[in-house]
């Protein structure tokens, strides 16, 4: 069994065409639907021990360009980890509009191929902070990602930040997807 548990999967390097994010555009006041290119390394490392805890993890950075555009429009770095006496996987990384995401799960099976992370504002645990501004006009409440590694050297995400936002009176689900295919 690999010291990386689930997070095995996803070590590499990787490229995707077929990413879909839907968000409200203040540029052009309506919900829009973006298909994007993005590119991801996993660099694994460890152990990280504290006290009688190993961790194993992966040292990220993703980002998503819409079509040709020279500079991408979204941007995350981060640590994947993985606590095999808890099963315990956790996804820490920031947004550079100024949100920082510990999203987690627990009890995952070693051996597992897809698991959920979730997040929450006001989490002592799986938690999300965000800057002065996001928090008044948009604010990110919760966040979820479902993982799957597909077994022919792709993996998928799938994941969901509801957004307390200024011109919306119900959360707003932001969602985005992309499956990713090993390219070293
Ligand atoms: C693949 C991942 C993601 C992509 C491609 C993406 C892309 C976008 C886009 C295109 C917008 C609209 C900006 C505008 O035109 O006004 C947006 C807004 C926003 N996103 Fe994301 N996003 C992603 C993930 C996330 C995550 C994980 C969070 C937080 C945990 C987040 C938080 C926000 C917030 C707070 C806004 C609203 C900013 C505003 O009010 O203008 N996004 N995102």
């Amino acid at each position: 069994m690999s010291a990386w548990g689930p997070l095995e999967g996803l070590i590499g390097e990787w490229a995707g065409e077929g990413g879909l994010d839907r968000a409200y555009s203040h540029a052009k006041n309506a919900v829009l639907d973006t298909p994007y290119l993005e590119k991801v390394t996993m660099k694994p490392f460890g152990p990280v021990d504290n006290g009688s805890q190993s961790l194993y993890g992966l040292d990220y950075k993703t980002a998503m360009w819409r079509d040709d555009e020279e500079n991408p429009f979204h941007t995350e770095v981060g640590y994947w980890l993985w606590d095999a006496a808890a099963g315990e996987i956790l996804r820490g990384f920031v947004v550079p509009r100024g949100i920082t995401v510990l999203a987690g799960a627990i009890g995952v099976a070693p051996d597992a191929t897809t698991f959920d992370l979730t997040a929450e504002l006001g989490s002592p645990r799986y938690g999300i902070s965000e800057n002065a501004y996001l928090g008044a006009n948009a604010s990110s409440v919760a966040y979820t990602s479902t993982i799957t590694v597909n077994g022919d050297d792709t993996w998928s995400y799938s994941e969901v930040t509801m957004l307390k936002m200024a011109e919306f009176g119900e959360p707003f689900s932001h969602s985005d997807g992309n499956t990713l295919t090993r390219t070293a």
